[in-house]
């Protein structure tokens, strides 16, 4: 192959994998974070799963564990401080961004978590 056809094919390729990304689903909550890039989740690329670390540059763990507590009996099902992980467990197990995800809990247990946006 001559080097015009390679680049017209990388240019072609290019603009694929651009709309792909585009196309992403993504959540309406989270629009304007969309408009600094996808490195404002994904702080270690687009290959891995965002880290803890930078959802909480826009969310406060000690914050969501007040928003979600349950009743005095029930506290330990509280997805954001609960009996199993505490405050420990990372995001992505329960929360999905270009998917729908239901929280791990739900593998072994049948509590109601009706804010939940799958
Ligand atoms: C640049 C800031 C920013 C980053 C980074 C960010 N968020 Fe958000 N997120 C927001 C804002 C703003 C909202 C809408 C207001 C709110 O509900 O706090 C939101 C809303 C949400 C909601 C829904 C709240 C509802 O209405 O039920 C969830 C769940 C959520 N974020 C999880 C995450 C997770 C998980 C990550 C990391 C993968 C993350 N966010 C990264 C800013 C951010
Ligand atoms: C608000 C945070 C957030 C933003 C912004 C974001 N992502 Fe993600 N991304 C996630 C989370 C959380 C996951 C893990 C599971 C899931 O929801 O797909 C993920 C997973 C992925 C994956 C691996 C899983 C898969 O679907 O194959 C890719 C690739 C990806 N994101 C690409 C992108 C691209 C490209 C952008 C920018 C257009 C972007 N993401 C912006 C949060 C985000
Ligand atoms: C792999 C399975 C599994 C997962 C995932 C799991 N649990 Fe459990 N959980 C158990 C087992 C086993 C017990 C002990 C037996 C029992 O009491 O049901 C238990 C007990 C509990 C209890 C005390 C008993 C009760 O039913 O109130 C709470 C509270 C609890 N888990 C909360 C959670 C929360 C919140 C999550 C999600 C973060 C979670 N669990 C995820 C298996 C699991
Ligand atoms: C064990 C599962 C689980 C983990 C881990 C988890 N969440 Fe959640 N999150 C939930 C559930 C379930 C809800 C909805 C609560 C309800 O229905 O009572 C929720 C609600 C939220 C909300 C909306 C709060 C509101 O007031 O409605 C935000 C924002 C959020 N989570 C962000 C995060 C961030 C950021 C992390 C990581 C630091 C995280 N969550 C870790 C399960 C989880």
């Amino acid at each position: 192959m001559n080097n015009k056809m390679n680049t017209a094919l990388a240019l072609v390729l290019g603009c694929c994998l651009a709309l792909s990304a585009q196309a992403r689903d993504k959540r309406d909550y989270h629009e304007m974070v969309y408009d600094s890039g996808c490195k404002s989740c994904h702080d270690q690329g687009t290959k891995t799963y965002p880290s803890d670390g930078s959802c909480l540059q826009c969310h406060d763990i000690d914050e969501l564990a007040k928003q979600t507590a349950r009743s005095e009996e029930d506290k330990w099902q509280n997805p954001h401080n609960n009996l199993h992980y505490g405050k420990d467990l990372p995001c992505v197990e329960c929360h999905g961004e270009h998917a729908p995800k239901k929280p791990i809990c739900s593998n072994c247990h049948t509590f109601k978590f009706d804010k939940h946006k799958e």
